[in-house]
């Protein structure tokens, strides 16, 4: 029997031999094909090609997905140990389909089979032909009697032949996330990754930039952009071997992470997603917001809300008088929402630091007698809606939940603990722990259906690695504990479809697409100084839409104005944590017309196309435009800390329509200010816009402007 399907197999590989499997966008493709051998090979991802003819002179290129054991000898995509310890894997090609699918994209699956195991791996990939988007994906089943253990098992392998390689990633830390960096890469790996587990982005998003040939450049060159939809450690390795072709492996982390699966068993790893654009990083960043928009973030296509949170106006430190004052000030701002901090829960061990009461999801009897339901009534009698601070995948040592459930901690039960912002992460590879946290957003939404949005923080990574209910599979533990957070993360979905979410991670420490499925924002830093946040943002700008992020005006950095604050705020969804009564009345004048203006461009700002016009990392000013098609435009410029006697460059725009004239206005004045920008008021042609520019900078420190465009 087993010989038979391996006959079969060849007949079905060699009748199709040479064939090209061509997953295409709009302007990008991805060829696969099947060889003499009937394995699988990528002779082209690129531009789309589009003579038919050309096809044939394409090289076979090197194996689509590689595994262990053969003739590679390289980082595999794929390795794992049969049930009888034989360490190989060898994929021919099965068969294939394509199909249209939801939103425009088509998804083509590949079926491959190793000829004497029964092992097979479906690769599938999703192409988005107007975002010129690719998703890529891998299936992993088997029919052997006892379990295969999985050592590597990559979402995708991708191959690129170039003169030369350039690699930006984004790393930091705490408050200092996503810092660019740019390395030519040589013979050699380099590996961007994480095994931090539930905080997995603290220290490096799952983000990267190829260019190739020569350094990244926003408006030219051929780049690829690539992302891996994984809330939980990841890893892309870039290995360029002796004949110069450069292999990118994506995927889960399998560090400490070996996986068993058993038969008929299916593993499912996340999605690479990417875009490739010959017109530089800008125009794939846009492929990538759009792609984001229309077909992955939570609610991508809604509106969203201004609000006013009371962390950094309070910490743990109110009662309920205090934040009915600051929901006069939502309303005094003429923001939607007022946002509750952490601080508002336990009762045996009150929230009162960040030391304790984690996981006690019981109102603080002390502080809030009347307990949400009171607080949701007060904000909607004023008139704002009501959001709500969690963080219900941790608890605190000093909590009734771990005096209750110690089995439902991660932690090795022979070590002395180890805390992160003295704190523990809860297993969510358990079941019943998933119903636990699910049941949290559950109870406060029943009982008080008000809640109009949550703030859902996860300020642990995973230490003390250790799962009671995973038993003696405890390298599943990294693994399983995303999917867990996905089944609450989905139950969540299913049962409050329009319920807006903010993801938030101490800052930007969760920052995957995966997530943002049941998420319509996060926050990407507790960094708000806006001399920092230019950065921050500018970084993040590369994979996410303004609309997915939060920014709000503090009082970060009070020696900048607080027009420049939110000015930088304003670029993406704004927001504010401030005390209101610290502002003087020409500047809480200035907040209220800056949120009229912000409401009123939501569709250009939040919805719009993305220029990066002049990179903060070039120098000393930076600015960033958004168009909504090509009749309205909304430009902010930023001198940061510019020299004395420093040359001016005007600032060439970009996505307008060199045919009509715009409008030239400068918004977001202080009241009484004159305006700054010469050409205000004045009507001008789109091809000068693009062609000779707009003077907005200046030689003065921390000083912001934002002009409105409109065609005639
Ligand atoms: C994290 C978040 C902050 C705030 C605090 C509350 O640090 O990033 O915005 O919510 O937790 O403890």
């Amino acid at each position: 029997m087993k010989k038979l399907l391996i006959a079969a197999c060849l007949i079905s590989a060699s009748a199709v031999c040479g064939q090209n499997i061509r997953i295409q966008t709009s302007e990008t493709e991805l060829i696969l094909r099947v060889g003499e051998s009937g394995r699988l090979y990528q002779p082209h991802l690129g531009k789309k090609l589009s003579n038919e003819s050309d096809l044939d002179l394409l090289p076979q290129g090197r194996e689509a997905y590689l595994t262990h054991g053969l003739e590679d000898y390289y980082l595999p995509g794929l390795r794992l140990t049969h049930n009888d310890g034989n360490p190989s894997l060898l994929l021919e090609y099965v068969s294939h389909e394509v199909r249209a699918i939801e939103g425009g994209a088509t998804e083509t699956i590949v079926r491959l089979k190793d000829p004497e195991y029964p092992v097979e791996v479906a690769l599938v990939y999703t192409a988005y032909a107007a975002e010129n988007v690719i998703k890529s994906r891998a299936e992993i089943i088997h029919g052997e009697k006892k379990p295969v253990t999985l050592h590597n098992y990559a979402s995708s392998v991708l191959h690129f032949d170039a003169a030369k390689y350039y690699l930006t990633e984004f790393s930091g830390d705490w408050a200092h996330e996503v810092n660019m960096s740019e390395t030519r890469l040589d013979f050699g790996k380099k590996t961007l990754d994480s095994k931090l587990g539930s905080r997995a982005n603290m220290f490096c998003s799952p983000m990267f930039v190829l260019s190739l040939d020569s350094p990244r450049q926003e408006r030219s060159g051929e780049v690829v952009l690539g992302t891996l939809g994984w809330t939980g450690n990841f890893s892309f390795t870039f290995e360029v071997d002796h004949t110069g072709g450069l292999r990118i492996i994506s995927g889960i982390n399998p560090e400490a992470s070996e996986y068993t699966i058993a038969r008929g068993e299916r593993f499912t790893t996340p999605e690479l997603i990417f875009t490739y654009s010959a017109e530089g990083v800008g125009r794939a960043s846009r492929n990538i917001h759009s792609w984001a928009r229309r077909h992955t973030l939570k609610n991508g296509l809604g509106d969203r809300s201004t609000l006013l949170n009371n962390w950094e106006a309070t910490y743990f430190d109110f009662d309920e008088d205090k934040l009915a004052g600051i929901m006069d000030d939502a309303v005094t701002l003429g923001v939607d929402m007022f946002l509750l901090d952490d601080g508002w829960f336990g009762n045996k061990y009150p929230r009162s630091s960040d030391t304790q009461g984690l996981g006690d999801w019981d109102e603080t009897a002390s502080k809030l007698p009347g307990g949400i339901g009171k607080l949701v009534e007060t904000a909607t009698g004023k008139g704002v809606r009501f959001g709500l601070w969690i963080e219900p995948e941790m608890v605190n040592p000093k909590s009734e939940l771990y005096e209750k459930h110690l089995d439902w901690v991660i932690r090795l039960p022979n070590r002395e603990e180890y805390y992160f912002r003295n704190q523990l992460v809860l297993d969510l590879s358990n079941p019943e722990v998933q119903d636990y946290v699910f049941g949290i957003v559950d109870r406060l939404m029943t009982e008080n259906p008000g809640i109009a949005y949550f703030k859902w923080d996860c300020n642990s990574p995973i230490t003390n690695i250790y799962s009671t209910y995973l038993a003696d599979r405890q390298s599943h533990l990294y693994i399983d504990f995303v999917h867990g957070l996905y089944n609450v993360l989905e139950r969540v979905k299913a049962r409050y479809p329009d319920l807006p979410m903010m993801l938030c991670s101490g800052g930007g420490g969760r920052t995957d697409y995966k997530a943002l499925e049941y998420f319509t924002e996060f926050w990407p830093s507790d960094n708000t100084d806006p001399l920092e946040r230019i950065f921050i943002q500018w970084g993040y700008s590369h994979f996410f839409p303004s609309k997915a992020m939060c920014a709000h005006v503090t009082s970060w950095n009070k020696n900048t104005s607080v027009k420049f604050r939110t000015d930088v705020a304003m670029m993406c969804k704004l927001g504010f944590d401030i005390m209101i009564h610290e502002l003087s009345e020409a500047e809480l004048q200035f907040c209220k017309d800056a949120v009229a203006n912000f409401d009123r461009l939501k569709p250009v700002i939040l919805d719009g196309d993305q220029y990066r016009l002049v990179s903060p990392y070039d120098g000393q000013h930076t600015a960033i435009m958004y168009t909504a098609g090509t009749d309205k435009a909304v430009v902010f410029a930023y001198d940061m800390n510019p020299r004395y006697g420093e040359m001016l460059r005007p600032v060439k725009l970009e996505g307008l329509d060199a045919q009509k004239m715009y409008r030239i206005e400068e918004i977001n004045m202080m009241p009484g200010a004159h305006p700054s920008v010469r050409m205000n008021g004045r009507t001008v042609s789109g091809e000068w816009l693009m062609t000779r520019g707009l003077e907005l900078f200046s030689t003065s420190r921390a000083r912001s402007v934002v002009v409105e465009l409109t065609a005639q």
